[in-house]
């Protein structure tokens, strides 16, 4: 970023020669809106004596323009004595005239600050102009690394819908602390443990073919492993009948269930042949899955796992657990009862009769060699509401083994997604979602002919666009929030989706390329010339970006910056028949060039912090 020296200067040019007072907590080099909240907390702050550090920080941005950029609710300073709304009128008053607003404007117990445009698009518009991808982001988390766990699905299982959303959700977590200084370590934490893994070990010795499992191992070990669980389940409905005839409690469900057990038991032990077979399955199933995240602009530093979690550090969870008087024994199994510090915690089991270990345990002990390797200040799990009780409990066992990082976790969590089913039927892998998505977009986009001629690569533009739809619809809520698996609505073009940002942006591109304006002279574009309203509130909204990804820090809700962008949008939208740039006088096409391809590129940083690949033409 450019320095506050360089900043004071290019004030200074402008004609505003107070010398700003810049706040150690604000970054006005990067974000214009931060000149205008360290001027406006220190001017209040001499005319009420209030700490301007307690104004600064109440300053807030407003949902619509009429209400000013920056609203100050005089309630929040918590005054004592005089009434909000006097103190408001009183203050308003005394407000002297300046450079950066316009006069203030007192509504009831809100103060209103307009920020002059003149100013604003002299301070803006050459920032996102030189700063272009580095636009936005504050270096806020320099210094600081965070673990962002995210997508883990199962092998030899279907990757629902609650592993796309924790995909979709954690890509855009980590692109979010990434751009914010954080050093992100992506993690895929698979399910490539358990009892599961004998099932398959069986099923595959029986049922697999080399040829199938080398071409596409996600496949064919998720048909092996129902194949095999469907001979499983027959045979526990023989050992049923039998028991009940017999008039005995069933104790057993059939020998290849008994097989399966064993096989991982072997596993367990490390037995060569049986953990050769698993390592396989693994390694065929990542190497897989590493291309179809790149799909999705999604590269992991580290494909860890529930099998990954070391026997030592096992066992140094259940001797700390028994050591702090955590656990106890019950019938055999090793439990924690956490109905003590909270009812609807319960009791969680954490070693099984026959000694193996649990999904929970092996989260313990995953979390523990995490810190041990890498410190992180904060590691974030992205899992599916379903398992808020699952992370609690873990999130409880870990403070109560007292570890001084236990309050560095952070679960984020979210709804389901109904409905989802492709042409294929109802279960679903990644790769058919999106091949279902690219294919539907494919035919919307056909049916504009005179377009669809002039499209060059209309496959793989049908590709990012399809992914680029079911990506907003997965991020356009909130993320509590369920939502329906609509593959009509996200290909459309007509509303807030997908199809319609990538639109938003190839027009931008189209309209540049048309105008074939050099660069230099949109940098020294006459931006006095944006008069117009439709220009100056364009210009408003890709000022409050910055501050979009700070509150998106805080929220950490991809909602947060889709809603944004979609407001963005719909201001391009009105403003291009009344901005027009083709045909207009020079000076006027640069300066409304210099705006539009402001709004470009924070549209390209805002589509490329969601994981999504703008489309120059479509
Ligand atoms: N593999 C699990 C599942 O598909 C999700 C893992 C979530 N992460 C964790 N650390 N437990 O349900």
């Amino acid at each position: 970023p450019p320095s506050i020296e360089s900043l004071q200067e290019q004030l200074s040019s402008l004609g505003v020669s107070d010398s700003l007072p810049v706040f150690p907590y604000s970054n006005p080099t990067t974000n214009p809106v931060d000149i205008f909240r360290c001027y406006i907390s220190e001017t209040l702050a001499g005319i009420s004596g209030v700490d301007s550090k307690l104004i600064y920080d109440a300053l807030e941005w407003t949902q619509s323009f009429e209400k000013g950029d920056l609203i100050l609710a005089i309630p929040r300073l918590r005054l004592k004595g005089q009434k909000p709304d006097v103190i408001a009128k009183e203050w308003a008053e005394k407000f002297p005239e300046n450079p950066y607003t316009e006069p203030i404007k007192a509504a009831g117990t809100f103060l209103q600050f307009f920020f002059k445009t003149e100013i604003l698009k002299q301070l803006v518009i050459p920032t996102i102009l030189k700063r272009k991808s580095a636009y936005g982001p504050v270096n806020t988390g320099k210094g600081k690394r965070v673990i962002v766990e995210f997508s883990s699905p199962n092998i030899a299982k279907p990757f629902h819908a609650g592993h796309l959303r924790s995909t979709i959700i954690g890509g855009f977590l980590s692109n979010l602390h990434e751009s914010c200084g954080w050093d992100v370590v992506r993690m895929n934490y698979l399910g490539d443990w358990g009892k599961q893994f004998g099932i398959l070990g069986v099923g595959f010795k029986r049922f697999g073919s080399e040829e199938k499992l080398l071409a596409d191992p996600i496949h064919h070990l998720f048909e092996v492993y129902v194949q095999i669980n469907r001979i499983i389940e027959e045979e526990k409905e023989v050992e049923k009948k039998a028991a009940e005839a017999a008039g005995v409690k069933q104790t057993h469900n059939g020998p290849t269930d008994e097989e399966a057990k064993n096989f991982f038991v072997r596993m367990e032990n490390g037995d060569e042949e049986a953990v050769a077979l698993w390592k396989r399955f693994r390694e065929l199933s990542i190497e897989k899955y590493i291309a179809t995240y790149a799909r999705l602009n999604i590269q992991y530093d580290v494909y860890s796992g529930e099998s990954q979690v070391s026997k030592e550090t096992m066992q140094k969870v259940s001797q700390m657990l028994k050591e702090k008087n955590i656990s106890e024994e019950s019938e055999g199994a090793v439990i924690v009862d956490l109905t003590k510090h909270s009812k609807k915690l319960g009791k969680a089991i954490v070693q099984k009769k026959d000694g193996t270990t649990l999904y929970l345990t092996r989260d313990i002990g995953a979390a523990m060699e995490r810190y041990e390797q890498y410190k992180f200040d904060k590691m974030i799990y992205v899992v599916a509401s379903q398992q808020d009780l699952h992370l609690q409990q873990l999130f409880k066992i870990l403070s109560l083994l007292e570890f001084d990082w236990a309050d560095r976790v952070q679960h984020i969590n979210f709804g389901m997604v109904l409905g989802m089913s492709t042409r294929k039927g109802t279960v679903v892998f990644l790769d058919d979602i999106l091949a279902e998505a690219k294919d539907r977009m494919h035919e919307v986009m056909k049916k504009n002919e005179e377009k669809y001629k002039q499209v060059e690569n209309p496959d793989a533009i049908a590709d990012t666009v399809g992914r680029t739809g079911v990506m907003i619809q997965d991020m356009s809520g909130k993320r509590i929030n369920n939502y329906n698996f609509d593959l009509d609505r996200m290909t459309s073009f007509e509303g807030d989706t997908g199809p319609y940002l990538q639109y938003a942006h190839s027009r931008l591109c189209s309209i540049s390329r048309k105008a074939a304006i050099p660069e230099e002279d949109i940098l020294n574009a006459d931006l006095s010339l944006l008069t117009e309203t439709h220009a100056t509130n364009l210009l408003r909204c890709l000022a409050q970006y910055p501050d979009v990804l700070q509150n998106t820090l805080r929220t950490l809700e991809p909602t947060t910056v889709v809603t944004w962008l979609f407001k963005m949008t719909h201001l391009l939208s009105s403003s291009y028949d009344v901005l027009r740039v083709i045909g207009e006088d020079p000076k006027k096409a640069a300066a409304r060039l210099a705006l539009y391809e402001s709004a470009r590129q924070v549209l390209n940083n805002g589509m490329k912090l969601l994981g999504l690949s703008p489309v120059e033409r479509m």
